[in-house]
């Protein structure tokens, strides 16, 4: 498979190209992802051209958000796949960092970026330090490509939230928009570590976002039993042969436990299914 996009694998080299960019007035987007790209990539490039007159996606595995026995080496690498992916959907440049490039070795031990509390909690509590290692890469990506605006998607919901928040605190100027998660025809949210499920588990994937979904409709129907909601899910999930790791109620703001002032809500779920950790949620108005 060839492709036309530009790479660029050395951060002074991307520093420079952006550069030149600014000076013709051009305003720029970071799409930061971690490759193995899929439609859920190609609606983030497509939403940020709509902020941007260029658009930067990075591939990068990040070996600073993988726990010890974590899928960092079998995380799925398709970079050939991606490139031409990239030039279907009309990326401007690609930067693809080695892992030397982002972290050299003369850095260790080196500064990280850690938003505490929302850091902590659901997904952080499983997988203690992940969110260490996303906050400070994508400082790190922030800093390299210096954009106008930075797109994620919704389906990491905690992660965006603490993307949002670190921008916030640290003064980093720039927009941080959370795009609506794309999803199969079935429900399942779109995610590389799909590509983890056998084709049983595929088939029972999509219970995650039903299970969601049904509290959600419980929730606008007025129904406050937030535990008992909980863990109806959770036991709806485990029936179908699921892991829940947790499935939470949360103020959509603050991923605190809701209060009587809440007004958007957020389900949120983490499930294994054999070697695959799925997550996603859904948003509830309930005003
Ligand atoms: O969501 C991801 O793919 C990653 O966590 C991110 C934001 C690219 C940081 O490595």
């Amino acid at each position: 498979m060839s492709s036309n996009i530009e790479i660029i694998a050395r951060p002074l080299a991307l520093h420079e190209r952006v550069r030149t960019w600014r000076t013709q007035g051009l305003r720029v987007a970071l799409v930061p992802t971690m490759g193995n790209l899929h439609k859920g990539h190609a609606t983030l490039v497509a939403r940020a051209r709509e902020h941007a007159d260029r658009v930067v996606v990075s591939i990068f595995v990040n070996p600073l958000q993988f726990g010890p026995s974590e899928d960092f080496n079998s995380y799925p690498r398709t970079p050939q796949e991606d490139r031409a992916l990239l030039d279907e959907y009309r990326a401007d440049l690609l930067f693809a960092p080695g892992v030397e490039d982002m972290y050299p070795p003369l850095a260790a031990p080196h500064t990280v970026v850690h938003v505490p509390e929302l850091s902590e909690i659901l997904c952080g509590a499983v997988r203690p330090g992940h969110f260490i290692g996303v906050a400070t890469v994508v400082a790190k990506l922030f800093n390299m490509v210096q954009p106008d605006v930075a797109l994620f998607c919704d389906k990491d919901y905690q992660q965006l939230a603490i993307i949002k928040r670190m921008a916030t605190d640290l003064s980093m100027p720039l927009q941080v928009i959370g795009v609506a998660t794309v999803r199969e025809a079935d429900g399942l949210a779109m995610s590389s570590r799909n590509r983890y499920l056998t084709a049983e588990q595929r088939r029972l994937a999509p219970r995650i976002y039903a299970a969601l979904s049904k509290v959600g409709q419980e929730l606008k129907q007025g129904r406050r039993d937030y535990l008992s909601l909980e863990q109806m899910a959770i036991a709806e999930l485990e029936q179908s042969g699921f892991k829940t790791d947790y499935a939470s109620i949360r103020d959509a703001d603050d991923l605190q436990p809701p209060t009587e002032n809440s007004r958007k809500l957020v389900v949120l779920t983490a499930a294994r299914l054999g070697r695959a950790r799925l997550i996603d949620n859904v948003q509830v108005d309930i005003s």
